[in-house]
């Protein structure tokens, strides 16, 4: 297929025409050759694991978190990474710096790769890539909200699919639900689980405040986020009552604030679901507040690059990743915008 006009690199080039370098399974390589066989297992199956993380001021926020993550998601798909979680952490570090980059996204991910398309793969060799990319705040005039749509896919059961998996296997509902969001003219979709309670959206968790409270449903069909569990600890610190339980549809009508969590969303405000409105609210707009302080603060790099330090993202209980480095601050960040478009 030619190409009937020039693509100049640039934020809106395709992702895979630009300049720059991708670290790939141990080297960096020139983007544009960062790439895989057409019979990889990966892409048949849909077995690739996969992080969505931010860099913020040069630095990633929960680095060692989402390594880990990464790391447990490929157990959960019956495979190996031949990298540990602190090889992974320098190895985001070295491709944040050879980008040079100050807030921008960082997208690792692991596959099988071409060496058989039987299903049961075991000795497949297993590829990893991990590339980054700028990706600056959009809105400088402070919080927006979405609007919902909820889907008819739902997540499924833990005894159905690798729910606990951040793989590419769960993805293909996100997109469609997505899909049909966007054609009903909305931002994003809102996920029920397979009983019909409210799950997530197709890259955030979900929260809802009644009578002042917040509350979210457990990680049990839903994924296990990263910014789910920040927010958490920064609201106990804030004196807020955190009830992590299932939540009924019928209580969207009770709430008087819902919010989105998410690596790529922050602390994104919802301001519709399906007929029902709601305000920027005063809870969700202090949590946002209070998250991109801890993201800006340079305290949320938790890697351990002796590999031998927390690496179940849950022994931080101050939620702020404070681990004494230093850092400088910076101003509010936020892409709500770039949610139906964005990564996750
Ligand atoms: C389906 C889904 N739920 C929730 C989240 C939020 O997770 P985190 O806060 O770790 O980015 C994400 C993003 O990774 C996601 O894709």
């Amino acid at each position: 297929m030619s190409r009937t006009a020039p693509v100049i690199p640039g934020p809106d080039a395709p992702l895979a025409d630009r300049d720059g370098v991708i670290w790939l399974d141990g080297a960096l390589v020139p983007w544009r050759e960062a790439r895989l066989h057409v019979l990889s297992h990966g892409l048949h199956y849909g077995g690739s694991v996969f992080e969505g993380e931010r860099a913020y001021d040069g630095r990633v926020f929960k680095l060692h978190e989402h390594s880990a993550r990464l790391v447990a998601s490929a157990r959960e798909m019956g495979y190996a990474l031949p990298w540990s979680a602190a090889e992974l952490d320098a190895a985001t570090r070295e491709v944040v710096a050879a980008a040079g980059l100050t807030d921008g996204y960082v997208r690792p991910v692991a596959w099988r790769g071409g060496d058989t398309l039987r299903l049961v793969a075991p000795d497949s060799r297993v590829h990893v890539a991990v590339a980054a990319w700028p990706w600056p705040r959009i809105f400088t005039d402070g919080p927006r909200g979405i609007r919902l749509h909820t889907a008819r896919w739902r997540r499924p059961a833990p005894d159905t699919a690798p729910v606990r998996a951040k793989t590419a296997a769960q993805y293909a509902l996100g997109s469609l639900a997505g899909q049909e969001a966007e054609a009903a003219g909305r931002d994003d979709a809102l996920l029920l689980d397979h009983r019909g309670r409210l799950a997530e959206a197709t890259g955030a968790n979900l929260f809802l405040v009644l009578d002042g409270a917040l509350h979210t449903p457990p990680p049990e069909c839903v994924l296990d986020g990263i910014t789910r569990r920040t927010v958490i600890a920064l609201a106990r610190d804030l004196d807020l009552t955190v009830v992590e339980r299932h939540l009924a549809p019928a209580e969207l009508e009770r709430a008087t604030e819902v919010f989105l969590t998410g690596t790529a969303y922050e602390v994104q405000p919802v301001t519709a679901v399906d007929a029902r409105e709601y305000p920027l609210g005063e809870v969700g707009t202090a949590l946002a507040e209070a998250y991109t302080r801890t993201v800006r603060g340079g305290t949320g790099d938790t890697s351990d690059t002796t590999g031998t330090g927390d690496t179940t993202g849950t022994g931080d209980t101050t939620g702020t990743g404070d681990t004494g480095d230093s850092g400088v601050g910076g101003p509010v960040g936020e892409v709500p915008a770039a949610v139906p478009d964005g990564p996750r």
